[in-house]
């Protein structure tokens, strides 16, 4: 199969920041996907309907015209989340989640919840309105090795949490481990997980063996390729429990090249494109429709999208970097060869 078609696929994470930056960074997601779950970490972070509706409109003045594109607002939970606010949030129409950042756990994340004892009321409202929570699934103390954060953010805070609200509605995501894709394998149809193109691509040692590549550096961190192995068994399997969320995480080249440099790969260019050569390269081409435009609406209680998109085996170069406001960016794979284009995305 060098060619084919898939209903239109949706996001359900992605980083668009916000500012002049918006502008270029906007058409790469509109161009391959009708729908995105939008990260709330900017600074300072969304944690009001009257916010996340004014964010909702900068980013729709940034969609280039004739494009359909629909950008599905989350919350950022902190430690002072009222349930009046879960309340409004649903009420408004535009608010599909709330995020769970652990604080400190990474970008813009200083705001994020210091201990979920403190959010009670907000989950119980959450819990019983049917608001999803979106969980970065890392524990964050000093003293617990960085490879291990997820794993141990399962049974410490996850387990707890789903014992305490067992209806809660959870998006474990990004996940990045063996033992994540097991566990969300096995929990109630409550609980799904999205999983990155480049978790499902790339483990430790593109980050670490022979330099280090700080375009390859995200949280949580690349695994081990025992690691990639699952997630990509995972997304491959036709579980409607996993299902294609970016992490495009836009960082200026002079914050990632930098001797503290941010955390987040910047994959919008190819997004689509990227999942195609992971599913392709276990020969698993046919799965990719559900993950990528079955899934996540379903979990999500939202109709599958009536358009399309092709894309077709055929290699292009990524370029060595793109605009980003008045600096620029260097996306994923910069300057490699990607192994599927997108070719149109068509109307219903
Ligand atoms: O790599 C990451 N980048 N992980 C996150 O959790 C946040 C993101 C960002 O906003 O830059
Ligand atoms: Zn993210």
């Amino acid at each position: 199969m060098d060619r084919i078609a898939l209903t239109c696929p949706d996001d359900w994470h992605l980083h668009l920041r916000d500012g002049d930056v918006l502008g270029d960074l906007v058409p790469f997601t509109a161009e391959r996907f009708a729908r995105a779950i939008i990260m709330p970490n900017l600074n300072p972070p969304v944690t009001t309907v009257h916010q996340a509706r004014a964010y909702r409109e900068r980013i729709l003045a940034a969609v280039p015209p004739g494009r359909a594109f629909e950008p599905l607002m989350t919350l950022y939970l902190t430690d002072i989340t009222t349930p009046e606010t879960i309340r409004e949030a649903v009420e408004s129409g535009i608010i599909y989640g709330v995020k769970l950042y652990p604080a400190g756990a990474t970008t813009n994340s200083e705001a994020g919840v210091t201990d979920l004892a403190r959010c009670h009321e907000a989950l119980a409202a959450m819990e019983e309105l049917g608001l999803p929570l979106q969980i970065h699934g890392e524990v964050t103390h000093g003293n617990v090795d960085i490879f291990d954060r997820e794993t141990r953010f399962i049974e410490g805070r996850l387990v707890p949490l789903m014992g305490r609200y067992p209806r809660l509605r959870l998006v474990f995501e990004h996940i990045t481990t063996a033992q994540a894709a097991e566990f969300v394998h096995e929990a109630p149809a409550s609980v799904a997980a999205t999983i990155t193109a480049h978790h499902l691509l790339f483990n430790r040692n593109h980050l670490l063996a022979g330099g280090l590549r700080p375009h390859y550096y995200c949280l949580p961190v690349l695994k081990r390729e025992i690691d990639r192995e699952s997630l990509l068994e995972a997304a491959t399997s036709g579980s409607p429990k996993f299902f294609l969320g970016t992490d495009s995480a836009p960082h200026a080249r002079g914050d990632k090249e930098s001797a503290c440099g941010c955390a987040g790969c910047f994959t919008a260019p190819a997004a689509i494109e990227l999942y195609a050569e992971a599913f392709d390269s276990v020969g698993r081409i046919d799965m990719l429709e559900g993950f990528a435009s079955h899934f996540g609406a379903d979990f999500y209680g939202l109709p599958r999208n009536t358009d399309s998109i092709g894309l077709e085996r055929v290699d292009w170069n990524m370029p060595k970097h793109y605009r980003f406001g008045q600096r620029d960016i260097v996306p994923l794979r910069a300057g490699d060869r990607i192994r599927w284009r997108l070719t149109e995305r068509e109307r219903a």
